[in-house]
């Protein structure tokens, strides 16, 4: 007989005694929900390759769908963890606010075809509280995000790496969106061998322009409004990517002033790989990447962009 775990979910090879099916989860369905290693590892082995991986935490959206999709093209079988990784929050950020939304993140989860989620809990993760040796960002880290959250991405690398481990993909899939973070990534898979492909997908926005992200939902509508000043500014600055780097800085910066409510952290044209401001006679490719807070919410956003100064 089946031996359900926690959540009701029929572990794979219980289900099929000793003939497993190539896949857990009859397609369509809700994906099945593994809470443990143990239970992960379980699952992972009846996977059918290649296997692709989204990394989220929770409170899934379109921007999470539309990632799921992109794994589901490269691969076989999909394993998306949903995990709030307290490590990568800092004292005074929204770690205990941060939306936990399991039951509609399992049902947008099953109608993109995952078959396996991996939702532990942080005693699963770090069973010995916060970890001794830890993945060291080093100065990419203390840039742009990393300015202003200190140790931040020090939590996300170390949780990525041991995500990794667990879930063992092929290709993991990581958003645009947060362009440092898939910088980041690549780097720690090329400088420590973890032989996986890291594929970046598209930011994906809203109509008028808001790149999808959890932390919308904070916004009030006022908020939302003022919002779009980000991408707006992103547009305007890429729109003079033929005059220039300063052109690109200062146009960006000016549509970015314009709205009142935005608080402007940074307005940054970088290298896309060093993430180091390119000097004003800079060619080739760049990344415009702004932050701002609106009311308490901070913002990202970035655009690629190729400069052809004369
Ligand atoms: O991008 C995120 O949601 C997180 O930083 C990640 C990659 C899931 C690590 O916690």
């Amino acid at each position: 007989m089946p031996i359900p775990d926690a959540d009701g979910a029929v572990l794979p090879h219980e289900a099929e005694g000793d003939h497993p099916r190539p896949s857990p989860v009859p397609a369509g369905g809700r994906p099945l929900l593994v809470r443990t290693r143990a239970e992960l590892a379980r699952a992972r082995a009846v996977l059918p390759g290649p296997v692709a991986a989204v990394f989220t935490m929770g409170a899934l959206h379109e921007g999470h769908a539309s990632l799921v999709r992109a794994a589901r093209g490269r691969a076989r079988s999909v394993v998306a963890t949903v995990f709030v990784n307290p490590l990568q929050f800092g004292a005074g950020e929204d770690l205990d606010a941060y939306p936990r939304t399991l039951d509609a993140d399992l049902e947008l989860l099953g109608r993109e075809g995952v078959d396996v989620v991996f939702a532990p809990s942080a005693q699963e993760v770090y069973p010995d509280g916060p970890p001794q040796v830890v993945v060291s960002a080093g100065p990419l880290g203390r840039v742009l995000e990393g300015a202003s959250r200190p140790g931040h991405f020090d939590g996300v690398l170390t949780v990525v790496a041991k995500l990794l481990h667990l879930t063992r993909p092929d290709v993991v899939l990581f958003g645009q969106k947060d362009a440092q973070q898939l910088v980041l990534v690549r780097r720690m898979v090329a400088d420590l061998d973890m032989g996986v492909d890291v594929v970046a997908a598209p930011t994906s926005r809203e109509e008028d322009g808001l790149a999808r992200s959890s932390r919308n939902a904070y916004l009030d509508e006022d908020g939302r409004r003022a919002s779009t000043a980000l991408s707006r500014a992103l547009r305007r600055g890429r729109d003079r990517a033929a005059d220039g780097a300063a052109a690109v800085r200062r146009a960006a910066a000016e549509e970015l002033g314009r709205e009142p409510r935005a608080v402007v952290d940074y307005v940054a044209l970088v290298h896309p790989l060093e993430l180091t401001e390119v000097g004003d006679d800079h060619r080739g490719p760049a990344l415009l990447a702004v932050a701002a807070r609106v009311g308490t919410t901070r913002l990202i956003d970035n655009v690629p962009l190729e400069l052809r100064p004369a």
